[in-house]
């Protein structure tokens, strides 16, 4: 069985940090989500790779290279523009030739990995697969509607009208009938191929598609509260592991790791939390769920239930950072110059939460 993961797309949603960068890199307690995406499929013995890419193929390249650090093959795909999941199938014909196939978006974040869901793809008699999830929005996502013996009926993408609330996650198998369906399928009103009418197409067809319910947690990591919901799930299931330097002055508890290089020095870390290589803190207090990527200085502030990306300085700040994600070689400091305000500069579709005077 081969490998499809989707990793171009604008990432609207995560602007302004995907004006520069790739959705799929956003780093989740310390690891881009995509490197997830990898090692679930690997461990689910599914090696042979495709990444579908698009504008920013490059930094996608450069982050997982040829995948053998993760015991995969990787071809890159590209994708002139992000015309839909099923037209990213489309253009990987060649990659695929008539293998069955996991499909797997590279936002797409699963708990317990995909190994039984594979195992059950083994199976010949199946066509394809999709697996299930109970949301509170599905006005946001495609959903599967189901008779009472769980046959897949309709699938219906960003349903205006309640049809159900079990969404199609982005992870899905396909056998080579999916060839048929991606070709005779038309775009939708956003002018995608949509990948739920190529499974309604199977269903039609009178198909064997199966569905699965997910029950461990998924999230789409499409937007912030996304990224810290997955954080938080994610550090809580680590294990405290120092390898930096922790000065006498400093003190670090529950669930905290400290990577390489790294150095506390005279502050308080409260997990779960996680340090990034080269990274210093200083005088600092950071508190739970919180991940601080590589080569930050951190030195005389708090920050708490967030995600700091590499690079970041956040200097001397007296207010409490919370529920914040912070991008790329972002700089927080005390303005020196008089008058005292507020200086920023900050990029299209930021948003900053001020603190007011009590008015
Ligand atoms: C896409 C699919 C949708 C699916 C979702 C899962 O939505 O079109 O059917 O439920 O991924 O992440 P999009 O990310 O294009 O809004």
């Amino acid at each position: 069985m081969k490998g499809l993961i989707l990793s171009g797309g604008k990432g609207t949603r995560l602007r302004p940090l995907t004006y520069t960068g790739a959705k799929q890199l956003v780093p989740v307690a310390n690891k881009p989500v995509l490197f997830y995406v990898i090692e679930d499929l690997v461990e689910a013995g599914v090696t042979d790779l495709g990444i579908v890419v698009g504008d920013t193929g490059d930094q996608i390249r450069e982050a997982v290279g040829d995948g053998s650090r993760f015991g995969a093959r990787v071809t890159y795909i590209q994708q002139e523009a992000p015309l839909g999941i099923a037209h990213g199938i489309k253009i990987s014909r060649d990659f695929l030739g008539d293998d069955r196939f996991v499909l797997f978006l590279g936002d797409n974040f699963i708990r317990d990995g995909i190994v039984p869901f594979v195992e059950a793809f083994q199976d010949d008699s199946l066509n394809a697969q999709i697996l299930l999830y109970k949301v509170p929005n599905p006005e946001a996502l495609g959903v599967a509607v189901l008779d009472e013996r769980g046959n897949v009926v309709r699938l219906v993408e960003k349903p205006k009208e309640f049809v159900s609330d079990l969404a199609v996650i982005g992870i899905y198998m396909f056998d080579h009938h999916v060839w048929e369906a991606v070709n005779a399928i038309k775009p939708s009103k956003r002018g995608e191929l949509e990948i739920t009418d190529t499974i309604q197409y199977l269903v039609d067809k009178g198909l064997n598609v199966k569905a699965s319910m997910v029950h461990g947690w998924w999230i789409d990591t499409g937007k912030m509260s996304d990224i810290l919901e997955a954080n938080r799930l994610v550090l809580d299931t680590f294990e405290t592991r120092i390898l930096g330097e922790v000065d006498a002055n400093s003190e670090v508890y529950n669930k905290v790791v400290v990577e390489r290089g790294a150095r506390i020095v005279n502050s308080i870390i409260r997990g779960p939390a996680i340090i990034g290589e080269e990274t210093q803190i200083v005088n600092s207090y950071i508190g739970p769920f919180t991940s601080i990527y590589h080569h930050c200085l951190i030195q005389d502030a708090e920050i708490e239930h967030s995600v700091v990306l590499e690079n970041c300085r956040i200097v001397d700040i007296d207010q409490r950072i919370e529920d914040s994600l912070i991008g790329r070689n972002v700089e927080i400091t005390r303005s020196p110059l008089k008058p005292r305000a507020y200086k920023l500069m900050l990029g299209d579709h930021s948003k900053v939460g001020l603190i007011g005077n009590g008015r």
